[in-house]
């Protein structure tokens, strides 16, 4: 047993010095609303006074009545049981009650110091009210508040969901004896939606709030992207026929070629035809069954012989140089086309 504990104790038992107990001790409430304040006094008092931020406001004598500086103050026995308990009321309380709130019982009891916090709300607003916006374009809210005690905490919701405390900024700039604020909420207009602005305070039972709504127009068609593509995909359709094309006519071409044995059959039946305009002597040429395409594509001048026809080594292919026969197919050769002149003819003469 400590000696406070004793102290206490002896003091109770005689009933010489009284204790008393302020609660709260710390007492923070809206503006506009009622602080209450209870003094429990032990042992027998007479009188017990309320100072607030140092002005005397009531005086409460345990038999009489109780005198008070206005209507605000008040106060009262908490139960006709416990005569002990006091209860002090501060009503419509303003910032200018916030401070301390002394209660003094005389006698040997001494004074009690609780303390009063005043929050006051003021207003909140989105600036410039709805907006209206094209898709996809970055768009930005300001909430303003104004005449709040202390800063409160503004927040953001998007059609009623919280948004992240990275797409908005706070500030706040003191006004008088109280604080205006702005908040920038910028994010990227998708769809329409409700943007709601909360501004709370601890002694607030619910945010006080701004809503506007964000009106998305849809984005027009983006014609230079469509053209782009129509571009595109003409452009590959064309390229496809164009290939297709060549291929096609390509494949003509070899169609109309006439193949070695036909062409073989016809030059025979032609120079049998023209066997009689020969210089007698000269033989008939006939088939080289020895044919191949050597990949040479031309018989330069010097493979001709002045003798009138050539001799290539190693190969035994021989050039025909009959003029009559040259006269008469000439056409033939330019019909066929550069395709034809890759083959070489050995004919012996
Ligand atoms: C208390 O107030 C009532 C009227 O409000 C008055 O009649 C009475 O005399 C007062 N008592 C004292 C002790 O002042
Ligand atoms: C509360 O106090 C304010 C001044 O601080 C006053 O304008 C208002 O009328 C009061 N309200 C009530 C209900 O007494
Ligand atoms: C605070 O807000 C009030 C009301 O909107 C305005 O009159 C005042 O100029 C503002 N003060 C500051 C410092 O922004
Ligand atoms: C917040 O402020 C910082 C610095 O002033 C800036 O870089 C940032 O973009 C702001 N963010 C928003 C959402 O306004
Ligand atoms: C938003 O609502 C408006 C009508 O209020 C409508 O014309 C528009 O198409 C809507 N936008 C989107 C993206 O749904």
């Amino acid at each position: 047993m400590d000696l406070d504990t004793c102290v206490w104790l002896i003091v109770c038992a005689t009933g010489v010095m009284g204790q008393f107990q302020v609660e709260p001790l710390d007492s923070t409430v809206l503006k506009g609303t009622d602080a209450r304040f209870t003094a429990t006094v032990q042992g027998k008092w007479e009188v017990m006074t309320w100072n607030v931020r140092g002005f005397l406001v009531l005086t409460f004598p345990r038999s009489g009545n109780v005198s008070s500086a206005s209507e605000q103050f008040s106060a009262s026995i908490c139960s006709a049981e416990d005569t002990s308990c006091v209860a002090f009321t501060i009503r419509n309380t303003s910032r200018r009650e916030a401070g301390p709130v002394i209660c003094t019982v005389q006698g040997d009891y001494g004074s009690k110091s609780a303390t009063l916090h005043v929050q006051e709300s003021g207003a909140v607003q989105i600036q410039d009210g709805d907006l209206k916006v094209a898709e996809d374009e970055e768009v930005e809210f300001t909430c303003v508040t104004s005449s709040w005690f202390p800063n409160p905490v503004v927040s953001w919701k998007l059609n009623g969901g919280p948004v992240d405390g990275n797409l908005y900024n706070n500030t706040h700039v003191p006004h008088g004896d109280s604080f205006n604020s702005s908040s920038v909420l910028k994010f990227k207009a998708i769809k329409n939606s409700t943007v709601e602005c909360l501004a709370m305070l601890p002694t607030l039972t619910k945010p006080l709030s701004s809503t506007v709504f964000l009106v998305v127009v849809p984005k027009p068609p983006d014609w230079t992207l469509l053209i782009a593509l129509v571009c595109s995909f003409g452009g590959v359709a064309l390229l496809f026929l164009l290939i297709y094309g060549i291929f096609f006519c390509y494949k003509r071409k070899k169609e109309k070629e006439p193949n070695y044995q036909d062409e073989m059959t016809r030059r025979v039946r032609t120079q049998s035809q023209l066997s009689g305009l020969r210089p007698p002597g000269q033989k008939q040429g006939r088939v080289n069954a020895g044919y191949v395409t050597d990949g040479r594509t031309n018989v330069t001048s010097s493979d001709l012989s002045a003798s009138g026809y050539s001799h290539t080594t190693p190969s035994n292919f021989f050039e025909m140089p009959d003029a009559v026969y040259n006269i008469h197919t000439e056409n033939d050769y330019n019909n066929v086309g550069e395709g034809f002149r890759k083959h070489r003819h050995a004919t012996t003469v």
